[in-house]
């Protein structure tokens, strides 16, 4: 019998009904598997940074890092919650992100059986995991900008060593992740735009030392904006993508618009110590307190949490509950992304089919 520990952010938003939803099928979910969960409650986001100046609570990162194996968190942030730089105040990509060292931001990509998608798609055309660099790039600049009223410049930093770990990270992904494209071809494709920008060239440069390692994956390119029209186009060529963090920042959610809208799309913020588990998109204020929100991608961050925790058959029987739910119809999603019956229908539905 094992107890795994996961510290629970709920976020702002849609983010409390979401991980009310998670945190139920989650919990019954490890039941079945020998698992017991023991979850502890953090704030943290915009809510907490205009109640108290802070956007986590006093030592949360060292009780993220020293106290629990996993960290599950809701969408975070509020438009209206900003600093006097213009930017928002209750963002935790930044402290979560560098204070963990998650460098790795996986973000799969997967059409499932009954959903609609805009495209002519087909389950099994969509199924590629977007692998974003997760400690650099534009986002580094983070609070760094400089500038006057009448003229900003932010920078995006590439190292030779946030490349190599995370292009390791990435081939390690293509040769042992489950579905690979349909001609069998393991690959990691480097989008970039390293025919204008100079931090680019890097990281193409060491993307391609690291290839060497792996000659069993094939590498291959797509600029940027070819990469976005691909994507939609010509899904199926896709295995495992790996790029800059913001350029990965954007693919995501043109991923998800392939899949059945943002609701469908889990992620996992990678590192060496503790990792952390989230949906790709953010706090939905527009539909937020109405039950109406997608909760899937949470529900699916939660199964990418066990599962990197060692928890297989727990992160399993939560992926096939939400699949069987969706193929047999009694989860619909409505081309606006919300499903039919609302965000508690889901979770009811999703823990009928539980195995
Ligand atoms: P958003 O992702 O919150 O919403 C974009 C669109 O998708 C909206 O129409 C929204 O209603 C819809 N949507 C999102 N999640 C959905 C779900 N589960 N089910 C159904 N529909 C869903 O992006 P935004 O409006 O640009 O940002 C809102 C706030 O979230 C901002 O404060 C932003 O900074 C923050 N944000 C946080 C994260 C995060 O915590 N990781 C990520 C992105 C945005
Ligand atoms: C995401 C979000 C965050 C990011 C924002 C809210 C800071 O858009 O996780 O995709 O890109 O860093
Ligand atoms: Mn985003």
């Amino acid at each position: 019998h094992r107890t795994i520990r996961v510290a629970v952010i709920e976020g702002d938003g849609i983010g409390p009904e979401l991980i009310e939803s998670a945190t139920t099928v989650m919990t019954r979910a490890v039941r079945g598997a020998g698992i017991t969960l023991d979850l502890v409650t953090e704030r943290g986001g915009a809510g907490l940074y205009a109640e108290t100046g802070d956007n986590l609570e006093p030592g949360a990162l060292d009780r993220f890092r020293n106290n629990v194996d996993a960290v599950l968190k809701g969408p975070v942030g509020l438009p209206q919650v900003r600093r006097p730089d213009g930017t928002e105040a209750g963002l935790l990509g930044g402290v979560l992100r560098t204070g963990l060292d998650t460098y790795a931001n996986v973000r799969p990509v997967r059409l499932l059986p009954g959903v609609r998608t805009p495209t002519i798609h087909r389950p099994g055309d969509i199924d590629y995991v977007i692998v974003r660099e997760n400690t650099e790039g534009l986002y580094l600049s983070r609070g760094l900008g400089v500038g006057t009223r009448d003229a900003c410049v932010d920078q995006l930093f590439v190292s030779r060593a946030g490349v190599d770990r995370v292009a390791r990270f990435a081939f390690e992904l293509a040769r042992t992740r489950d579905g690979a494209p349909a001609d069998g071809t393991r690959r990691v494709t480097l989008v970039d735009k390293s025919k204008v920008l100079r931090s680019f060239a890097l990281f193409r440069e060491v993307t391609i030392e690291v290839a060497a390692e792996y000659p069993d994956v094939e590498l291959d390119f797509r600029y940027s904006d070819a990469a976005a029209h691909d994507l939609v186009m010509t899904p199926r060529h896709f295995d495992v993508v790996l790029t800059e963090n913001f350029v990965g920042d954007l693919l995501s959610d043109l991923g998800a618009a392939t899949v059945g809208g943002l609701g469908m799309c889990p992620s996992g913020n990678i590192g060496l110590g503790t990792s952390y588990f989230e949906p790709v998109h953010g706090s939905a204020p527009g539909i937020a307190g109405r039950d109406l929100a997608n909760p899937i991608s949470q529900i699916l961050s939660a199964a990418m949490l066990l599962e990197h925790l060692g928890a297989a058959e727990a992160a399993g029987r939560v992926r096939r509950a939400v699949e069987s739910a969706l193929a047999d119809g009694a989860v619909q999603i409505e081309p606006t992304g919300c499903p039919r019956g609302g965000t508690r229908a889901v979770t009811s539905a999703v823990l009928d089919h539980l195995p």
